[in-house]
C-alpha cells in the first residue's frame, strides 16, 4: 500500500508511461520507431528522416523533407552571444558539460515565445535543437583543440556536415567518404530513441512540470553522461585498450567482471530490457567490420572486442544472467575509425538521441491528461523522534 498509482489512474507517478513512439520487445530483440523496424531505418533512412519519423509520427514526403531541411539550415548557426559562453569554459572542460550547459543556455537565446505553443513554432524549435546540438558539439571540439570553428555547409547532409564542422580546417575542407558517412548516419539512427531509458525518462520527468524543450533536453544530456548509460561507449574503449596494453587477457578481464568485489564491469554488456541480443549491437558489429574493411584499418580493439564477446557468451555467469552486448559494445570501434576523439563519444550518443528526447517532450507536453510526475517511496527511515536541545545531544 505504497500509494502507487497504476497506469489506469492517469499517468502513473511511478515514472511509468504510455507512449506511441518506440516499441521494444526485449525477449525477441525487436526495436521499432513508430512501428518501423530499426533494421530498415538503419540501412535505408537518413538520420534526419528518422528524426522526422520519431518527432512528427511518420516518414516525411519530399515536400516535408525539403521544408525541414530548410529549417535545419536556417537554424544551425548559434546566436553571436552564445559564442561568448565557449570562451568561459576551461580548455579541458568535458564536451558533455559544455553540451548540457549550452543547450540550457538556448532558453535565453533561442526561445521566441511562439516556439512552444503552435505546431509551426514547435517544428522550428525541433529543427533548431537538432541543428544546434551538432553545431555546439563540433564547436566545443574546435575550441578544445584551439582551432577556428568551422561553419556548417548548406550543401551537406547532416552527418557529413557534422564531420565537416569537426575536421575541416581553413586551408582544407574535410570530405567524408561514402562509407564513413553511411557508418555515422547508421550510428545516429540506431541511437535516436529507446523508449523509457534513463535519460529519456529524465526528459519526460522535467517536461511533466511544464518546463520547455531546451530545459528538459539539457537535463536528459546530464542523465546520459553517466557511465552506466551513455558514458558506457567510452568505458568500452577504455576496457579494450586495457586488455590491449596487456594488463589482462580478454578471458581474465571477463573473469574479473564476474567478481562483484572487483569493481570491474563488462562495459557494453547487459541491458535492463533486452534479455537476449540488442538488435542495435548486431547491426553495429557488422557495420564496424565493414567500415574497417572499407578503410583498410586493422584495429586490434575490434579483434579484442570479438574475443571478449566470445569469452563472455561462453561463460555461464553471463548466459545465466542474460547478459549480451548492448548498443555501446561495438559503437566505439566505429567512432574510433572515423577519428572521433574518445571524450566526444557520449556527445555523439547525445546528438543521436536528441530526436527521441524531442519526441518524448512533445508527447508529454501535448497530453491533456498528463500530470506532473510525482514518484512515491517506501519509507525506511527512523520512526517518530523527539527534538533534543544541542547541549543534551
Ligand atoms: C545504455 O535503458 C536503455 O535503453 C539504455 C540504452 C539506451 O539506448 O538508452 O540502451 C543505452 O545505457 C546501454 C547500457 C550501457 N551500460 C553499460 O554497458 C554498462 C555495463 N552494464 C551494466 O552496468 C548493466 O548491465 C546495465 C546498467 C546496463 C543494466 O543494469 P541492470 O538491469 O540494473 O542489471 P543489474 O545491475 O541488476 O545486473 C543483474 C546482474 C547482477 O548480478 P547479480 O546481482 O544477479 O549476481 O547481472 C550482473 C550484475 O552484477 N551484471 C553484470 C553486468 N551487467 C549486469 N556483471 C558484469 N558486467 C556487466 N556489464
Amino acid at each position: 500500500d505504497t500509494g502507487l498509482i497504476t497506469l489506469d489512474d492517469g499517468y502513473a507517478n511511478t515514472g511509468s508511461a504510455k507512449s506511441a513512439i518506440t516499441f521494444i520487445d526485449g525477449e525477441k530483440g525487436i526495436l521499432r520507431y513508430r512501428g518501423v523496424p530499426i533494421e530498415d531505418l538503419a540501412e535505408r533512412s537518413s538520420f534526419i528522416e528518422t528524426a522526422e519519423l520519431l518527432i512528427f509520427g511518420e516518414l516525411p514526403d519530399e515536400e516535408e523533407r525539403a521544408d525541414f531541411r530548410s529549417l535545419l539550415t536556417e537554424n544551425s548557426a548559434l546566436h553571436r552571444d552564445m559564442r561568448k559562453h565557449f570562451d568561459g569554459f576551461p580548455v579541458n572542460a568535458h564536451p558533455m558539460s559544455i553540451l548540457s550547459a549550452m543547450v540550457n543556455a538556448l532558453q535565453a537565446h533561442d526561445i521566441p515565445e511562439h516556439r512552444f505553443t503552435d505546431e509551426n513554432g514547435f517544428r522550428e524549435a525541433a529543427a533548431s535543437l537538432l541543428a544546434k546540438t551538432r553545431t555546439i558539439a563540433a564547436a566545443s571540439y574546435k575550441s578544445h583543440i584551439g582551432q577556428p570553428i568551422a561553419y556548417p555547409r548548406y550543401d551537406l547532409p547532416y552527418a557529413e556536415n557534422f564531420l565537416h564542422m569537426m575536421f575541416s580546417v581553413p586551408y582544407r575542407d574535410y570530405e567524408a567518404t561514402p562509407e564513413v558517412a553511411h557508418a555515422l548516419n547508421m550510428f545516429l539512427v540506431l541511437h535516436a530513441d529507446h523508449e523509457q531509458n534513463c535519460s529519456t525518462s529524465t526528459v519526460r520527468m522535467v517536461a511533466s512540470s511544464g518546463a520547455n524543450l531546451y530545459a528538459s533536453v539539457s537535463a536528459g544530456i546530464n542523465a546520459l553522461w553517466g557511465p552506466l548509460h551513455g558514458g558506457a561507449n567510452m568505458g568500452v574503449i577504455d576496457m579494450l585498450e586495457h586488455i590491449h596494453e596487456g594488463s589482462w587477457t580478454a578471458k581474465q578481464y571477463v573473469d574479473r567482471a564476474k567478481d562483484k568485489h572487483s569493481g570491474v564491469k563488462l562495459m557494453g554488456f547487459g541491458h535492463r530490457v533486452y534479455r537476449n541480443f540488442d538488435p542495435r549491437a548486431r547491426i553495429l558489429k557488422e557495420a564496424a567490420h565493414n567500415l574497417l574493411d572499407a578503410m583498410h584499418i586493422d584495429d586490434p580493439l575490434l579483434d579484442i572486442a570479438r574475443e571478449v564477446e566470445q569469452a563472455a557468451l561462453a561463460d555461464d555467469y553471463f548466459a545465466s544472467r542474460q547478459l549480451y552486448p548492448n548498443v555501446d559494445f561495438y559503437s566505439g570501434i566505429i567512432l574510433r575509425a572515423i577519428g572521433i576523439p574518445l571524450d566526444m563519444f557520449t556527445v555523439l550518443f547525445a546528438i543521436g538521441r536528441t530526436p527521441g528526447w524531442i519526441a518524448h517532450w512533445k508527447e508529454v507536453a501535448d497530453d491533456p491528461r498528463q500530470r506532473i510526475n510525482r514518484p512515491r517511496q517506501v519509507y525506511v527511515g527512523p520512526n517518530l523522534s523527539q527534538w533534543v536541545p544541542r547541549a543534551e545531544r
